[in-house]
C-alpha cells in the first residue's frame, strides 16, 4: 500500500500512525459498528425516498459491514461494500451469511480511491465515516457524485464545527463549520434532502465501545511492552475525539440528492 494512502487509512480510523494498522481488527474485535449509525442511514432511506426496494448501493470504506448489512436485511436492497482491510471484510461476508443476506451483498477488498473512478450508476453511495481518505469535503462530495445516478442520493457521515466551539482535542480531522457545508452542497449541486444530527447525549454506546477498545490495548500492551505508547495514543485519540463531539462538532448524516 502506498505510504499517503496508509496514512489516510491511519487516520480514517482514528490511529495516530500507520505502525498501529496492523493490531486495528485485533483491537476492534469485539465491535460490529465501528463507525456510522446503520439505523441513522436505514431511517433517512426509509424516510426519504420511494421505491428503494430495487436500488443498488455503494458502501465505500464499509468497514466491517454493519451499515451493508443491516440495510440488506431491513430494506431488501443490494449492496457493494468495499474497503481495503482484509479482516473487515472477511468479517462482512460472515455477517452477510449469518444475517441470511448474502445474496443482497457482495463485499470487495479495494481502495476506495481506484473505486470512484470505476464505479458508476448507483442509486445511493455511502461514506461513512471514512474522513478525508477521497480528498477535502469538496473533492470527496466531487467524486461521490460520479458514482451516481442522476437524481441519485450520497449518505454521508460527518462533523461539523459548532459555533461555540473552543479548541478541537481530536486534532488529526479539520472539522467545517455547518454553513460551508451547505455552500458546498450548493456548488456541486448537491439538495440536503434530509439529516440526522447525533446529540452529546446518543452517544451513549461510546462508552461501551471504549470499555472493549481498551481491554484489547491492555492485553497488546502486556504482549508487546515496547510498543505501549501507540496503543495509549491510540485510546487517548478515541477519548479526544468523543470529547469533541459533546462539546465542540456535531455528528451528522445528511442524504443529499443530485440534481
Ligand atoms: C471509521 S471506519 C468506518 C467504517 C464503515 N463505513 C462504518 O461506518 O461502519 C473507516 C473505514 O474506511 C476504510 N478505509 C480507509 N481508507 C480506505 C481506502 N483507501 N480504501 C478503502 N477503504 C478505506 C477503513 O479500512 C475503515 O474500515
Amino acid at each position: 500500500m502506498e505510504k499517503e494512502t496508509e496514512e489516510k487509512l491511519a487516520k480514517s480510523l482514528t490511529a495516530e500512525t500507520t505502525e498501529l494498522l496492523e493490531y486495528i481488527p485485533y483491537l476492534l474485535c469485539d465491535l460490529w459498528e465501528i463507525g456510522s449509525s446503520p439505523y441513522d442511514m436505514e431511517e433517512l432511506i426509509r424516510k426519504n425516498i420511494k421505491h428503494y426496494e430495487n436500488f443498488e448501493v455503494l458502501d465505500l470504506g464499509c468497514g466491517k459491514g454493519a451499515v451493508s448489512v443491516k440495510l440488506a436485511e431491513s430494506l431488501g436492497i443490494h449492496v457493494k461494500g468495499i474497503d481495503i482491510i482484509g479482516d473487515f471484510i472477511e468479517f462482512a461476508r460472515k455477517k452477510s451469511v449469518e444475517y441470511e443476506v448474502s445474496h443482497l451483498c457482495e463485499f470487495v477488498l479495494g481502495d476506495i480511491n481506484e473505486a470512484v473512478t470505476m464505479e458508476k450508476d448507483y442509486d445511493i453511495v455511502i461514506f461513512g465515516a471514512v474522513g478525508n481518505v477521497l480528498g477535502n469535503p469538496e473533492e470527496t462530495l466531487r467524486k461521490l457524485k460520479k458514482t451516481i445516478k442522476d437524481n441519485g442520493f450520497i449518505l454521508i457521515d460527518e462533523a461539523y464545527l459548532i459555533s461555540s466551539a473552543e479548541s478541537i482535542k481530536y486534532k488529526n480531522y479539520e472539522y467545517l463549520p455547518y454553513d460551508e457545508w451547505l455552500c458546498i452542497f450548493e456548488k456541486l449541486g448537491l439538495r440536503v434532502a434530509a439529516e440526522i444530527t447525533v446529540s452529546a447525549e446518543q452517544e451513549v454506546g461510546s462508552d461501551a465501545e471504549m470499555a472493549f477498545i481498551e481491554k484489547r490495548a491492555e492485553e497488546l500492551i502486556k504482549k508487546f511492552p515496547e510498543k505501549k505508547s501507540i496503543f495509549t495514543g491510540y485510546i487517548q485519540s478515541q477519548k479526544n475525539e468523543y470529547e469533541d463531539l459533546e462539546e465542540n462538532v456535531k455528528g451528522v448524516t445528511w442524504l443529499l440528492q443530485k440534481i
